[in-house]
């Protein structure tokens, strides 16, 4: 963990504060103190800027938890129980209780919610598969898309409609996903789905999220592309969309690079008339500084400075959300238990440590805020 005292002495050893993997600079010292006005989310009003967090059903029974998100945050999404598979064990039959859980939290603390997600190829339910087929699956998602956004009408910021529909590699026309739903409903599902939802719950924005879109790599600008044509389709269509998500999903020591890229999609989305909102920033720290703790702190949070302030630097961007909060939750570690990462380590990607305290990733989030322009 990078405590304050660590911080403050890196900075002044490094001379002007140098960080790793170049002259990255953290542009203030952090706070001896962080609630109140040293808080993300006060940092983040100043500037016109929503500060969240996905939140996990199980973290939510904690109360040190609790207290922390409700001091730190002022935007919550689900990270899980929102989905179509968590919400719904048989067909037609809903089970509410987790995410009615988080709504009541954020409605008792003031913050605002985005509902993730109504449509997406995955944590679809159990019965699908053997239940859906080309006759009822528009019906299917329909019916899903008015129980939710009913459930929920009035409660919610913003609702991811569709998730991830555009996969390059899948050679479908206009770059589109062979999701089950573009399988079953052909390409017109889109459109049907973001009608629904604006009908059930009109003061709802509407979000279009993907990830993979911002990066200067070839493979980020084919998605780019077809994302950004995919929103243009929309507003030509009169398709009914508020926001695009960039869920910025990120990695410390892969080698990319935002800027070029980033700058292109977010002013792209801009101009069609969308805010944008970062909706599940986390930065993956495979291949850092394996047993050094404090160094892969300062390596994130070099990338949390320049992806951010790239990003925050265009006033379209009105939320930063963080992919969980602590390095004791993050979905990175899951993928971990499925063999894929290091065996013998937590990622560290995000602002606060296994014991919930700030680390540099925190200090680089809040100043981040503080160097965006007004919006
Ligand atoms: O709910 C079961 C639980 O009953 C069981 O005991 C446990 C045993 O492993 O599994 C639980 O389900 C897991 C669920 O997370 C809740 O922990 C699923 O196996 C696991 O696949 C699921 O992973 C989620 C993943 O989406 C599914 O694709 C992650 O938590 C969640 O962070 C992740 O979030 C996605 C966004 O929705 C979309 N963008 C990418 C992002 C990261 O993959």
């Amino acid at each position: 963990m990078i405590t304050r005292r660590d911080y403050l002495k890196q900075a002044s050893l490094a001379g002007c504060c140098l960080a790793v993997s170049g002259m990255r600079m953290f542009a203030a010292e952090p706070d001896a103190d962080i609630s109140g006005k040293g808080s993300l989310k006060e940092h983040g009003q100043k500037r016109g800027i929503m500060a969240g967090c996905a939140v996990g059903a199980r973290q939510l029974h904690d109360e040190a938890f609790q207290r922390l998100i409700a001091e730190q945050y002022d935007l919550v999404v689900s990270e899980n129980s929102m989905k179509f598979g968590p919400l719904s064990p048989k067909p037609g039959e809903y089970n509410w209780t987790d995410a009615d859980a988080l709504v009541d939290f954020a409605e008792k603390h003031k913050m605002k919610v985005r509902g993730h997600n109504f449509v997406w190829h995955s944590q679809l339910p159990v019965w699908f598969k053997t239940t859906a087929n080309k006759d009822n699956a528009k019906k299917i998602m329909v019916d899903h898309i008015n129980t939710v956004a009913g459930h929920f009408k009035g409660k919610i910021q913003s609702w991811d409609v569709v998730n991830e529909a555009i996969k390059v590699d899948d050679d479908m026309p206009d770059g589109l996903r062979k999701s089950p739903w573009y399988e079953l409903i052909g390409p017109e599902y889109l459109d049907i789905a973001y009608h629904t939802a604006r009908k059930a719950d009109p003061k709802a924005k509407l979000t279009y999220n993907e990830y993979g879109i911002e990066n200067d790599s070839e493979d980020d600008s084919k998605k780019r592309a077809a994302t950004l044509a995919l929103l243009k389709r929309f507003k030509q269509n009169g398709t009914p969309i508020d926001a695009l998500g960039i869920q910025s999903h990120i990695h410390a020591s892969t080698g990319e690079t935002y800027g070029k890229g980033m700058r292109e999609l977010i002013s792209g989305a801009q101009d069609l008339g969308l805010e944008v909102y970062l909706t599940e920033f986390d930065v993956n720290d495979d291949g850092v500084a394996e047993d050094d703790p404090a160094a892969r702190d300062r390596a994130v949070a070099a990338v949390y400075t320049d992806y951010l302030n790239i990003a925050l630097e265009n006033k379209a961007v009105k939320a930063v959300l963080t992919w969980g909060v602590s390095d004791k939750d993050t979905w990175l570690n899951g993928m971990r238990e499925h063999g894929k990462k290091h065996p013998n380590r937590r990622e560290r990607p995000l602002p606060f440590d296994n014991d919930l305290k700030p680390v540099a990733p925190f200090y680089a989030l809040r100043d981040a805020f503080d160097k965006a322009p007004h919006r």
